[in-house]
């Protein structure tokens, strides 16, 4: 791994190296020996990324090379060797749509059946490395519009299919229909007018107030007859947002439905879940959309399923693009640039952001899916959890070891080695014997007590002996076999398991009883779900699956392992009481997740907020459960990796993210655990977890030395919890999100490193956090955009131009700076959050140039479910400008607990005051450093659920 610096290196060489937009135009050809070109090409191809389907185009080119003969004897000008109409050759090899994009042998002969045009690209641009040798001409007919009937608010369109698509089951006549659902939304659906199709159940808020064209900020264009098109524009700078001129065209067939669009630039993020930079490569990148019990691992579809992006456009706007489908898909990024969606069924529901910032994208999509839940105060604490803890005393031994040690601990966790035979909702009582007491006395410590659950119910244990399998058949919630016979069965960690279908109506009861009878016996504090792709670890079912269409598309995404859709899941055809699963397999988890929230809400008597940690996730599941990153290795590269998917995850709602710090798989070891401890102090979700068999790597397991980083990391972070919640309110209220990449704050000055910066992050607009993810770095290079920052541990600014800064990086340091213009609430730290949130607050008041700042505090008893709802809660505003600080009340419905200002810090103060007043009485002793510029007051104790205003003179 290169180190931080090299990386950001490497990443502004490639900036350099491939213009901003990519060229339209490229038409070099060079002269290549046929074979020679193939082999190299092919062999090198199926080393590579996308393994098994190039794998297949090798054989495809060796195919061909034998049919071409001709071409194999001489060398040829690639690009004039066939279909060399104008409407072939006039497109560059950069704009090419691929025509053929499954899996086999595809020739000449088949390429031109299907109206594309075949000409098979040797090129040796790494740009070009994904040409497809089989692509649309330019004139390519597809649908074309019969009628277009505009209302006030939108349009219904009819298309008629002009030729067949060469797929199964073209859809003759499509309709689309377009809303202006605001004025910054815009949604169309592209649907089977004369047959009902599978749609998302995922509740989104479509508006019902809809706008009229004059109102928007977007045009729509769509002819009224001829060829079909559908571009929309930003009305204000004309800017493309959505066009599917010039990109693959529709494609309406049962199984295999097809759309592109231009891309405004390549600066485009999102499409989760994958494991890869931030910013998602245009290099004909194929991002598999298919929920897997997968390990994070590079051009591999994982967890969850987002097809959310967000785009920058050359005038550094921002807007976004939802497609609402939940089956097999495939998104292409091409270098055009452009992307073309492939989904295996449903119907294309679109909804168009317009922003313009970066965060309007967010909170306009967050409008649309759900806003994130607010979790209790102590989900920001520290979590830990390990596999295997060799029983209850192991457990009881790190958990004394961690008091001792006195690290800031708020919550216990277990994975599956407390449950009795991996069974769901029993707990081994000769193992785990006394856990109920561990959990009372976390309880009685102020801390808290998380478990596992996964889905799979064990159907073998003997009848009348484990609930969770009899209610569920009684019940008859179970997921079934394709025949709808009977539960569908496979086999997870407690043997062979059937699978609860949390779309039937009465699977929520189900599982709330079940929760319910557990919580009687351990009285938990929220659940993990995990295991929940659905993980099954035979193919299908344990009596396989039959041979039909819906386990056999004629299109698989490259999903791993050879593309078959039920590795490592259940049948496609399973039978769910809504839908098949081959329609519903991606919203597994999140349907779990709202399961598990409501019987959580439920028995925690519908007052008191908990969390669910989900693995897989879909958009909306925000609204219910966090997440975290899975199963990632004790790795540098996997610390690395974990930024980009905290950032993707507050794209995607679901801002209480992180990743297993120090690793999971394998041997973590100081220095990696040191500094992943301290990245990990910013990930909004905070948890240590390891796997059995591997080094203990709780921190209280370490020498002296690391634990005292470590606790200083950890003491970090609570002091800045109070800044953490008011972030996360603003989450949940107005879909900001928590952690935010560097463009967020600055998309127009500093573009040209902060659109590709994915190791730095902030929190919120106030704090830059610069980590190290390589090892042995002890200096480092972050970059400082446009702007004034305080260091956050000596206190000194710097105006940066925007540039790149060499920091030091000894062990025990954290790089963390601070924007000037923040005001950031604090407390002093303590063991648990229970504890530390009844501090003294601090003031943080961090001075722009001008000698302002302002900030906000939001706070509330820190668990109470209608905190907001009910108007239970203070929020503080806090301004400051000519010396004059003030904090205002604009909400006081919160006022069972004192809020008492113990301390402020004003950074950036030029000169050194003579006398301080609070509320008009001056306040002694007052520290100045003339060095640091630096003002502090200690030993305050003003009222903050009062007016304050604290200014001083010169
Ligand atoms: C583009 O992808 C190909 C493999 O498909 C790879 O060989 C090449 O290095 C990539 N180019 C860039 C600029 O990333
Ligand atoms: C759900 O449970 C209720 C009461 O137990 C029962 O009447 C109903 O038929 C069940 N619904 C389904 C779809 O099985
Ligand atoms: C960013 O671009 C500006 C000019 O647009 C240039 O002066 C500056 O050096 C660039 N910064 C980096 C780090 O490449
Ligand atoms: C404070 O830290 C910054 C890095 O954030 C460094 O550039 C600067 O030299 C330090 N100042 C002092 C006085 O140590
Ligand atoms: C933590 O809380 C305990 C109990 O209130 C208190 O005795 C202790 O002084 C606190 N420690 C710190 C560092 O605030």
């Amino acid at each position: 791994m290169a180190s931080f610096k090299d990386r950001e290196l490497l990443l502004s060489e490639k900036s350099q190296s491939e213009s901003r937009i990519v060229t339209r135009s490229y038409q070099q050809r060079r002269r290549f020996s046929f074979l020679t070109t193939i082999c190299t090409i092919c062999f090198a191809a199926s080393l590579g990324a996308f393994g098994i389907f190039v794998s297949m185009t090798f054989y495809d080119c060796m195919v061909e090379g034998n049919l071409e003969t001709n071409a194999t004897d001489t060398d040829f000008e690639a690009g004039d060797v066939v279909s060399n109409s104008p409407q072939c050759s006039s497109i560059p090899h950069t704009n090419r749509q691929d025509c053929w994009p499954q899996s086999g042998v595809v020739t000449q002969h088949k390429c031109e059946q299907k109206g594309c045009c075949w000409n098979p690209f040797y090129g040796n641009s790494p740009m070009l490395g994904g040409v497809p040798f089989c692509f649309y001409p330019s004139d390519y007919q597809g649908y074309t519009v019969t009628s277009v009937q505009k209302s006030d608010t939108g349009m219904k369109v009819m298309l008629r299919l002009q030729q067949p698509s060469g797929w199964p089951n073209d859809v003759q006549n499509v309709a689309l229909d377009v809303t202006f659902d605001t004025a910054q939304r815009l949604s169309f659906k592209f649907f089977d007018p004369n047959n009902a199709r599978y749609e998302v159940p995922v509740k989104v808020s479509r508006s019902t107030n809809h706008v009229t064209a004059a109102n928007t900020e977007y045009n729509v264009d769509i002819p009224s007859q001829g060829r079909f098109y559908i571009t929309v524009t930003r009305k204000s700078s004309g800017q493309v947002l959505f066009s599917t001129q010039g990109a693959s065209p529709l494609v309406f067939a049962d199984q295999f439905i097809q759309l592109g669009t231009q891309l405004s630039t390549k600066y485009i993020y999102g499409l989760g879940e994958h494991r890869a930079a931030f910013l998602v490569s245009t290099n004909w990148t194929k991002l598999a959309f298919w929920s897997r019990d997968q390990p994070p691992s590079r051009h591999s579809n994982l967890y969850g399923v987002h097809p959310f992006y967000l785009n920058i456009e050359e005038d550094h706007n921002a807007h976004g693009v939802f497609l609402l489908n939940s089956n097999a898909m495939e998104v292409e990024v091409q270098p055009a640039p452009a992307l073309t969606y492939r989904t295996t069924g449903g119907v294309l529901d679109f909804f168009v952001f317009t922003g313009p910032t970066p965060d309007n994208v967010v909170q306009q999509y967050t409008e649309l899916i759900g806003r994130p839940f607010m979790p209790p105060y102590w989900a920001l604490g520290f979590h830990l959890c390990r596999w295997k803890y060799g029983g209850i005393d192991g457990m009881k031994k790190v958990i004394k070891r961690m008091r001792d040690a006195k690290m800031p601990f708020d919550t216990q966790w277990n994975d599956i080695d407390y449950m009795r035979k991996h069974l769901d909702w029993t707990y081994d009582t000769k193992t785990f014997n006394g856990l109920p007491d561990v959990v009372a006395d976390l309880h009685q410590h102020g801390q808290h007590y998380i478990m596992i659950i996964d889905p799979g119910i064990s159907n073998v244990q003997p009848s009348g002996s484990y609930p969770a399998y009899d209610d569920g058949l009684k019940m008859d919630i179970f997921i079934k076999k394709p025949d709808g016979s009977a539960p569908i069965i496979g086999t997870v960690w407690p043997g062979t398991t059937a699978f609860p279908d949390f779309f039937h109506p009465n699977s929520s009861a189900y599982w709330l009883q079940q929760a319910k009878a557990y919580h009687d016996m351990v009285p938990f504090d929220g659940i993990w779900i995990d295991m929940n792709e659905p993980s099954n670890f035979v193919a299908g079912s344990e009596s396989g699956c039959p041979d039909n269409t819906l386990e056999n598309p004629p299109f698989v995404p490259p999903v791993l392992l050879g593309g078959k859709l039920k590795d490592k899941t259940l049948c496609a055809s399973a039978k769910q009481h809504i839908s098949s699963h081959y329609n519903l397999h991606s919203l597994y988890g999140h349907s779990e997740a709202i399961a598990t929230k409501s019987a959580l809400d439920i028995i925690k008597g519908g007052n008191t907020r908990s969390i669910v940690i989900s693995r897989s996730t879909y958009p909306s599941t925000g609204v219910h459960s966090g997440h975290w990153l899975g199963d990632n290795n004790a790795q540098w590269t996997d610390s690395y990796y974990s930024i980009p998917g905290i950032l993707n995850f507050n794209l995607f709602g679901i801002p209480l993210v992180g990743a297993d710090i120090c690793g999971f798989n394998g041997n973590t070891n100081t220095e990696l655990c040191t500094r992943w401890m301290q990245l990990g102090a910013f990930y909004p979700f905070m948890r240590n977890h390891n796997t059995f068999g591997t080094v203990d790597q709780d921190p209280a397991a370490f020498d002296q030395a690391t634990q005292k980083i470590m606790r200083d990391a950890l003491n970090l972070r609570y002091t800045l919890l109070p800044y953490l919640y008011t972030l996360f309110y603003r989450s949940h209220v107005d879909g900001l999100p928590v952690v935010r990449p560097l463009f967020f704050q600055y998309p127009v000055s500093d573009y040209n490193v902060t659109y590709m910066t994915d190791v730095q992050f902030m929190w919120g607009s106030a704090l830059l956090i610069t980590p190290t993810t390589s090892q042995n770095t002890y200096k480092g290079m972050g970059y400082l955009p446009k702007d004034r920052w305080y260091d956050w541990f000596n206190h000194s600014y710097i105006d940066s131009p925007g540039h790149y800064i060499t920091f030091d990086l000894p062990m025990e340091h954290i790089n963390l700076q601070v924007r000037g213009g923040s005001i950031i609430p604090l407390q002093s730290p303590n063991v648990t959050t229970t504890l530390a949130r009844k501090n003294n607050f601090i003031i943080y008041a961090a001075l722009d140039v001008s000698g302002s700042a302002s900030g906000e505090l939001y706070w509330d008893d820190g668990e109470s479910m209608d905190s907001i709802s009910s108007g239970s809660y203070n929020l503080l505003s806090f301004k400051l400008s000519k010396r004059v600080l003030t904090s205002s009340l604009v909400m006081g419905g919160y006022q069972s607990e004192p809020m008492i200002l113990g301390q402020l810090y004003i950074l950036g103060v030029e000169i050194g005051p003579t006398s301080v007043t609070a509320n008009g009485k001056i306040i002694p002793p007052v520290d100045y450093t003339y060095i640091n510029k630096m003002l502090v007051v200690h030993n305050l104790s003003e009222n903050l659920l009062q007016p304050l205003q604290i200014s001083w003179l010169v």
